[in-house]
């Protein structure tokens, strides 16, 4: 097969980036930092629980890993990041050890569907369920629905390690002076001190319908409810509420990893095959070559179409796009909400053409 050629440039998208400043740094914990962005100049707009995309050139390759934003649109906080350290990872050490005040950082348009829109006419019970890093778009979700529903009451439980482990723990405290009556936080550590007096021990089932059932004037079906963190973590919280009969339209989530493994299954299938599909981005249409063992992502960049992404794994729905015509198949949806399956979008990092007419739009 011959792929396709294409005549646009990178050099086109370049308007697409924002260049924040790194205004502050504050050491939330031993293993993780807050960057405060200077949003001076930059049209800069975001909803609570959405995501930015942090670009970095190092040693002479481009890596861009999303980060949610913890501050909150509407209490005048600028806007914030915090990154902990993954045993390893390039990128989140990179950060925690190099990044200083001053700094400039190339930085996509705020994107992600894991979002509340707080309505001061709105009065309802929000339960949020965090774990380590996960708890960045709770907070800002957090602070977001306190600020402007007066009447609304949330509910953050959080795991933990230890006590030194909590990220955002000085700052929840001064939120639960402030908004007595609207916040309720729980916490339960894994390994904590022995001074600890709080819940302790693995989250399990029966322990979340026991916090969740000794909730006042409580309803578990009738609350909204929001999760962030580990795989594990999830699936733990996400049966527990399907137990309790919760409907999923009332269950929002976000993952930071992905949890599929289904790669070498999926690229073995004999359904997929090296195929050509149309990418329509910018309104322009392009002929991708995509090989068997190639995304529909990684074909466009190896050719030099300057596609959108950012997280590569199906989890931030940066790359997302239309299908048009034709059937692909995706590795991953679960950053795709069953609305946006329904209208046929797709996400063009984990996907594989399955037949020869897959035409697809950006955007
Ligand atoms: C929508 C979205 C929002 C995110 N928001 C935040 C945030 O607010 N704060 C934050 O700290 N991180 C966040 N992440 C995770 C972040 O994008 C990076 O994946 C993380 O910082 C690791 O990058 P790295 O370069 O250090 O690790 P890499 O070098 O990419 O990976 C090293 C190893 O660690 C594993 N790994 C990657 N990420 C994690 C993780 N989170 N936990 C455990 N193991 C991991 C990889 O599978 C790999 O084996 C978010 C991810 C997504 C998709
Ligand atoms: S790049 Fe994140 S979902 Fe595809």
């Amino acid at each position: 097969m011959v792929f396709g050629l294409f005549k646009k440039k990178k050099e086109k998208a370049k308007n697409k980036f924002l260049e924040l400043e790194v205004k502050e740094i504050i050491n939330e914990t031993h293993d993780a930092v807050t960057l405060v962005f200077d949003p001076a100049e930059q049209n800069f707009h975001y909803l609570p629980g959405q995501f930015v995309t942090l670009i970095f050139e190092i040693e002479g390759k481009e890596e861009r890993r999303s980060y949610s934003l913890c501050s909150s649109p509407f209490t005048g906080d600028d806007p914030a990041v915090t990154i902990k350290r993954v045993a390893d990872g390039k990128i989140s050490n990179f950060i925690n050890d190099h990044i200083k005040a001053g700094d400039k950082i190339k930085v996509m348009p705020a994107m992600g569907n894991f979002i509340t829109n707080p309505d001061a006419k709105t009065s309802r019970n929000v339960v949020v369920f965090g774990a380590g890093s996960g708890i960045t778009p709770l907070i800002s979700i957090i602070k977001s629905i306190l600020q402007i529903e007066t009447g609304s009451r949330v509910i953050l439980i959080y795991a933990n390690r230890n006590e030194e482990t909590i990220i955002f723990r000085n700052l929840l405290d001064q939120l639960k002076e402030k908004f007595a009556n609207h916040l309720h936080t729980i916490h339960i550590l894994s390994q904590p001190t022995v001074s600890w007096k709080g819940l302790a021990g693995r989250l399990t089932k029966e322990t979340l319908k026991e916090i969740l059932m000794d909730l006042p004037d409580f309803s578990v079906q009738k609350s909204d409810y929001f999760l962030c963190g580990p795989t594990g973590f999830m699936h733990t919280v996400e049966e527990t509420l399907d137990e309790l009969k919760v409907a999923k339209s009332k269950v929002f989530k976000e993952s930071f990893v992905s949890s599929g493994t289904e790669k070498d299954a999926a690229t073995s299938s004999p359904e997929i095959i090296d195929r050509q599909v149309t990418v329509v981005l910018d309104n322009e249409e392009y002929e991708v070559g995509v090989p068997a063992k190639r995304t529909i992502l990684e074909s466009g960049l190896d050719q030099n179409l300057d596609m959108p992404f950012s997280c590569q794994s199906g989890l931030c729905t940066a790359c997302r796009g239309k299908l048009l015509s034709g059937k692909v198949h995706m590795e991953e949806s679960d950053g795709l909400s069953d609305e946006e399956l329904e209208k046929g979008y797709v996400l063009c990092c984990v996907s594989h053409p399955l037949t020869d007419d897959v035409k697809i739009e950006i955007g």
